[in-house]
């Protein structure tokens, strides 16, 4: 739900849609160059008369080219006008594809001056869906200078795109239910190599998951995104380190710009006891070659297997390998969480690839043929993956399928932050994925989904000339097969929001409880917002494919002598960067990062609605 409106706008929003409703979304709609995928050229402001804030010089180069992505809820004819500026006296012609097949060769002639700017038009008709409409110079002289796209349907309007304002107006309510937190463990103060420029990435301890070693019982571990395994003692206390990641790793190790680089994960095998084996994520500089990488990478995300020579020991010795290394565009979305189903003992690695900050603006996350912005499952155990470091499972999804990694489980992720299993129920797979501008999710993951972004941002169109809105979902939605949340809460931006701040809105998948100790909790997934530490949950049993999105709860929050509080005073910052561990017994930690401290959820207080 958006935030209450003053009441003088709320009357002026209720007379407006009293005189003009009818006609509200009949406008052709402008899609702005600047914000579409440019394909060699650059956002320029220089000649004036544009609209939006610049337009696109595109290099003068056969095959510079503007892909703008125009969302139709239905199949029809519409009238596509470019505005350009061609300041020469020649023609720039260019070739125009409506997704992907060759339309016609506008020629965009000569207008006078780079500041007069005019039109060229075609028709065409837009297939249900995502458009994807690029016009590309087929001459060395490049395109005219373009500004916009507009689409008409004639008849005074563009079609659908009326942004959707507020996609999930049930907003998570106040529960009566609250959870009593007791202080559980508080780690060192550590630091980021390089020295970060981002505040955020200044925090006590960037503590990131709780989890227990399988078969050691009540040896607990944490992972600092600045280097260090940690162990923490049974019911918690003074945490010792295990394993020295960064110093292990030396000069390479990089933590200090992007909220997720650094020690990122770590997950040990379901026969750890008998073979000693964890598994580790970590970033480094690029240095070396990367099993797949994006254009210009900044940073490698790697999984490492290592081997501990005595696996009882409470200090790593022993020797480790690399399984996987991925090279990303940007600091955003590497990889996250790896980690073993613990309902079977298959020794089968999930693997969660962000989409490298790039599938905002680009395909990636549903290209087949590439790692990002995908779920992968691998065997550690095996060798027939192309670099011959670990297994392909012969039941995965893809396997077999031309242009499809073997690797994939399911796809079209932007960041797949955190996922666990259902250790009850029916052992539903469940994956918290951070959004862009506007939808938190769920997911109920099974192999071979495809989960839509970045064509969709949970249940809702994403425009990525418009990424600041969301759009109602196509009538032949269907046909595309996309996966949608069985949970989720949206960013309700202040009004006026200009889509250029982080507004702080961001998901912690969390677990489902199954343990003993709370009966109130029972078959409850309980989740949150990392930078706003709210912590939710929702009912499993609530929590359908294809059904309508459940109400999400906010749980109250209580110290150890029953006094309420909230997460923000717990960790003494509003920013919390809360995350939630589970122990062996099922039992739940939250952590945060702001002031490096867990907390065991050790009853309730009150009772749910
Ligand atoms: C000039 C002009 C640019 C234009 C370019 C071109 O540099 O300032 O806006 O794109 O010529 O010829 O393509
Ligand atoms: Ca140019």
């Amino acid at each position: 739900m958006r935030p209450v409106r003053t009441w003088a706008a709320f009357a002026a929003l209720v007379m407006l849609s009293f005189v003009i409703s009818p006609a509200a979304s009949a406008a052709p709609v402008r899609y702005e160059a600047e914000q579409a995928t440019i394909i060699n050229g650059v956002v320029e402001s220089n000649h004036a008369g544009f609209t939006g804030t610049g337009f696109v010089n595109s290099a003068n180069a056969i095959g510079a080219a503007i892909e703008f992505s125009v969302p139709m809820t239905a199949a029809a004819s519409r009238t596509l006008v470019f505005r350009h500026a061609n300041g020469t006296t020649s023609n720039r012609p260019a070739t125009l594809t409506i997704n992907g097949t060759a339309h016609s060769s506008p020629l965009f002639p000569p207008t006078g001056a780079w500041t007069s700017w005019s039109t060229m038009s075609a028709t065409a008709t837009l297939a249900a869906g995502t458009n994807t409409i690029r016009i590309s110079a087929t001459t060395s002289n490049g395109l005219s200078n373009i500004d916009s796209l507009t689409v008409d349907d004639g008849q005074g309007g563009g079609g659908d795109p009326a942004p959707v304002e507020d996609p999930i107006p049930n907003d998570p309510v106040t529960s009566g239910l609250g959870l009593v937190l007791t202080e559980f463990a508080t780690f060192p103060q550590s630091n980021p190599v390089p020295a970060p420029t981002d505040s955020r990435l200044v925090r006590r301890a960037r503590i990131n998951h709780l989890g227990e070693v399988p078969g050691i019982p009540g040896r607990k571990f944490v992972p600092d995104l600045n280097g260090k395994l940690y162990l923490v003692p049974a019911s918690g206390g003074t945490p010792t380190t295990y394993l020295d990641v960064r110093a292990t790793v030396g000069g390479n190790f990089f933590s200090g710009r992007g909220l997720g680089s650094g020690f990122g994960f770590v997950t040990f095998h379901p026969q750890y006891v008998t073979n000693g084996k964890f598994y580790t994520v970590h970033s480094e500089s690029p240095n070396q070659q990367a099993d797949w990488t994006q254009s210009s990478a900044v940073v490698h995300s790697v999984v490492t297997e290592w081997t501990a020579s005595n696996p009882m020991a409470t200090t790593f010795t022993g020797t480790r390998r690399q399984l996987l290394r991925l090279g990303f565009g940007t600091y955003i979305h590497a990889i996250q969480q790896i980690d073993f189903n613990p309902n079977t003992t298959d020794g089968l690695l999930y693997i969660a690839v962000g989409d490298g900050g790039r599938g905002a603006s680009s395909t990636i996350p549903q290209q087949r043929n590439v790692p990002f912005g995908k779920l992968l499952r691998i065997n550690p155990a095996g060798t027939n993956s192309a670099n011959g470091r670990y297994g392909i499972p012969p039941n995965n999804p893809f396997v077999g399928v031309p242009g499809t990694l073997g690797e994939i489980y399911s796809i079209g992720y932007r960041d797949p932050h955190r996922f666990s299993w259902d250790r009850g129920g029916t052992n539903r797979m469940f994956l918290g994925h951070i959004g862009e501008h506007t939808i938190e999710g769920v997911y109920d993951v099974r192999a071979g989904d495809n989960m839509g972004w970045s064509d969709r941002e949970g249940a809702w169109i994403y425009n990525k000339s418009d990424p600041c809105n969301v759009y109602s979902l196509p009538s032949n939605d269907s046909t595309f097969g996309y996966t949608y949340p069985v949970a989720a809460y949206d960013h309700d931006p202040p009004p006026g929001w200009n889509c250029s701040s982080d507004l702080g809105r961001a998901i912690a998948g969390g677990f489902v409880y199954r343990g003993n100790a709370i009966p109130a909790l029972r078959g409850k997934y309980i989740f949150g917002d990392l930078v706003q530490g709210w912590v939710f949950y929702t009912n499993e049993s609530s929590m359908v494919r294809g059904g309508p999105l459940p109400q999400v709860y906010q749980f109250k929050i209580f110290n150890s002598s029953g006094t309420q509080t909230s997460m923000p005073s717990l960790a003494g910052d509003s920013r919390v960067d809360l995350r939630f561990g589970l122990d062996a017994a099922g039992e739940l930690y939250i952590l945060a990062k702001a002031n490096g401290r867990i907390w065991k959820v050790t009853s309730t207080n009150g009772s749910a609605p």
